[in-house]
């Protein structure tokens, strides 16, 4: 796990679009796993400026990572819809290469496989962007989350619906109770991830994800098993982290040929 602390919020979206951006040059019929959320909302704006300088998500797949249970499609905050203002409308992938689970299905345990299989299908996600929820959620894996979980339907915990509140109005009995979620083992079956995260709020989350022992109690631990997992965070983000120095450290001394993302011919 690299662990990169940055000064602002700013210069963490600046270098997660910055490996998003390697990843899609080194390959570019790319399959990329989004987040929705505040986190990358900045990482999306700057990817969309890019744009003019050349970088085109033209040949790539999107699968998004979860979906609430229940919202109308017209529904602002559904997540794909979240998705196609926050990012899609922003750049030039073909609009029928976004995937997100169907939090509409009559079916909702069919939904979830197939949405495993549309992954599996586009080949695995070879860049996954994540966000951290303040309880240590990584898409929607709640605390108690199976750490070899699929895709399928999760409760949300009280915390993050009031965090998420902000989304409905302010009204937390707005935010459905339920959602559809990749699972850490879908999540752990991406080539690559980047996680991102800032301000004080999220302290405790990446403390534990970064130095804390691997827990069902904070799943997003799960991910100091992956091998390819860079995460990107402000240093109010970093303020409960005991080795930042280290981390720094290694930063900056990080050798040129330690590149995360290989050339991929297309
Ligand atoms: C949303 C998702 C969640 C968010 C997390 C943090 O697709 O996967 O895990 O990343 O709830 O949300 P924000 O970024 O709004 O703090």
């Amino acid at each position: 796990m690299e662990v990169i602390i940055l000064p602002t919020s700013d210069a963490v979206a600046t270098l997660a679009a910055d490996l998003v951006e390697a990843q899609v040059h080194a390959k570019p019929h790319a399959v990329l796993g989004v987040a929705t959320g505040s986190s990358p909302v900045a990482v999306y704006d700057q990817l969309g400026r890019r744009l003019d300088t050349g970088l085109s998500f033209a040949r790539t797949q999107i699968f998004t990572l979860d979906e609430y249970v229940g919202l109308n499609p017209e529904h602002p905050e559904r997540y794909l819809n979240v998705i196609q203002r926050d990012l899609v409308a922003k750049i030039d992938v073909d609009p029928d290469a976004v995937h997100g689970p169907d939090g509409l299905a009559v079916d909702l345990r069919q939904a979830c496989a197939d949405y495993e299989g549309r992954i599996t299908g586009a080949g695995g996600i070879d860049l996954q962007i994540l966000g951290i929820g303040t309880d240590g959620h990584v898409a929607f894996n709640e605390p108690g989350s199976s750490l070899g979980s699929r895709t399928r339907v999760k409760t949300l915990t009280q915390q993050t619906r009031h965090d998420n509140a902000r989304y409905f109005g302010g009204d937390v009995g707005a935010v459905p109770l339920h959602c559809l979620t990749q699972g850490m083992a879908t999540i752990m079956d991406a080539r690559s991830i980047v996680l991102i995260g800032s301000g004080a709020t999220k302290a405790t989350a990446v403390e534990q994800l970064v130095e804390g022992p691997i827990s069902a109690r904070w799943p997003a631990t799960l991910l100091q098993l992956h091998p390819a997992v860079t995460v990107v965070i402000d240093a109010p983000a970093a303020s409960r982290l005991q080795l930042t120095s280290y981390y720094q450290h290694t930063y900056d001394n990080k050798p040129n040929w330690q590149q995360p993302l290989a050339r991929v011919d297309s």
